[in-house]
């Protein structure tokens, strides 16, 4: 008995579910022959009973009929998932904790704080995805280095891509190059449900997502699909982006979201030949804002020519530059963020009930179902989008 027809017979036990079949999935992770006794280890997505079974069921079978004597297939599967503290509507709830990543404009450094989080909280042992939500301008494949990786389509879900330790779903990776789709109310509202209902997500502890700028139906549409722990606002210290990022902690207030702290970003120059800091901007600016919403600075991050440049070319600058300077803050403010959200779950969680939904009394809930009503506590929502 060899590897190779072990192997073989293997890659005829079908996902249970999928089209294909676990060695393809790479879920078969150790095999162990000895005479026609084997073990095989499998790790699964599922944690339902039945999909082990199956698979163990169909595994013994083809390992018998090459020639086994005696078969042991383990299978490691995922946790249930464990009762948290946060509470109301959750359509992914294999995820523990939600970051949303928001600003008021665009250009202020969103995606390049949120790919950098991501992966100095995965540095930090966590497991962490990063949902690029910003349908109109989905950038986070290029800054993660997979700009044209396509991935995986099993029936109706999606496998998400994976890159410096963080699982990572994109609509720039699932659109064509160079495709551009015009976003109503109602098509926004489905994208971002289905970006966390129909991705194969692991089992995360964190899951940080890169909003549009500003706040429309994405940021609602978001909060009400599942409990936000917390929300990250990244500002720049010039005045304008402040008044914009005031809007962007108001939302965070009337969404119930827990505000985890402000990234000042392009905070002072870092020239890149001498190493010295200098001030531009004017740095001090957005201390007043965060004593305002009663939250702090998790991170000034300068300007430094390699965050740009690692953007670019998919080596964010957490993974490799970790020596620098911006690294080091981004970590620091990770942690911050972490110990944020450990403080927000001790202290009985989120719930995301108040901002569901209302449908006014004599009035029909829109057709297609699930489609938020109007929104009470949002100004500017548009009713319910079923246009
Ligand atoms: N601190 C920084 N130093 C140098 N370049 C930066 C810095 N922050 C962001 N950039 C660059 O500025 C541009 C806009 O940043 P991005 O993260 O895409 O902003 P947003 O998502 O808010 O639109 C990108 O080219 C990015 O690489
Ligand atoms: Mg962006």
């Amino acid at each position: 008995m060899t590897e190779e027809i072990v192997k073989a017979a293997l890659g005829k036990v079908t996902y249970p579910g999928f089209s294909k079949d676990i060695v393809t999935f790479g879920f078969v992770k150790k095999v162990n022959i000895s005479g026609t006794s084997i073990t095989v280890d499998v790790e699964v997505t599922s944690s339902a009973p039945e999909v082990a079974q199956q698979i163990i069921d169909e595994a013994t079978t083809e390992l018998k009929m090459v020639g086994a004597s005696e078969v042991v297939i383990n299978i490691n599967a995922p946790k249930m998932p464990r009762e948290d503290s946060s509470k109301g509507k959750n359509i992914a709830p294999q995820v523990k904790n939600f970051v949303m990543v928001s600003s008021g404009k665009g250009g202020v450094g969103k995606s390049t704080t949120s790919v950098n989080l991501a992966i100095a909280l995965a540095q930090q042992g966590l497991k962490v995805g990063l949902l690029d939500a910003d349908i109109y301008g989905p950038n986070i494949p290029r800054m993660m280095g997979l700009e044209g990786v396509k991935p995986q389509i099993e029936g109706n879900k999606v496998l998400p891509l994976k890159a410096y330790g963080v699982e990572m779903m994109s609509m720039g990776s699932l659109m064509e190059d160079g495709q551009s789709l015009i976003w109503r109310g109602a098509m926004i509202m489905k994208a971002i449900e289905q970006f966390l209902r129909d991705i194969l997500w692991s089992e995360l502890d964190c899951l940080v997502i890169d909003m549009p700028p500003g706040t429309g139906d994405a940021q609602l549409t978001l909060a009400q699909s599942v409990p936000v722990t917390a929300g990250i606002t990244v500002t720049t210290p010039q005045m304008v982006s402040l008044d914009d990022s005031r809007r962007s902690l108001d939302m965070f207030q009337k969404l119930n979201i827990p505000i985890a702290g402000i990234v000042e970003n392009m905070s002072g120059f870092i020239a890149p030949d001498t190493g010295v800091e200098y001030d531009i901007f004017g740095k001090g600016t957005t201390q007043p804002m965060a004593d305002e919403f009663k939250t702090k600075i998790i991170a000034e991050i300068p300007i430094e020519p390699s965050i740009r440049t690692g953007g670019d070319e998919g080596k964010p600058i957490t993974f490799a530059a970790p020596d620098s300077e911006s690294a080091k803050r981004f970590t620091q403010a990770a942690a911050s963020l972490w110990a944020s959200i450990e403080k927000i779950n001790e202290d009985g969680g989120v719930t995301n009930e108040g901002v569901q939904p209302t449908t006014p009394p004599g009035v029909s809930a829109c057709s297609t179902g699930g489609a938020p009503a109007k929104e009470p506590t949002h100004k500017n929502h548009q009713g319910c989008g079923c246009d």
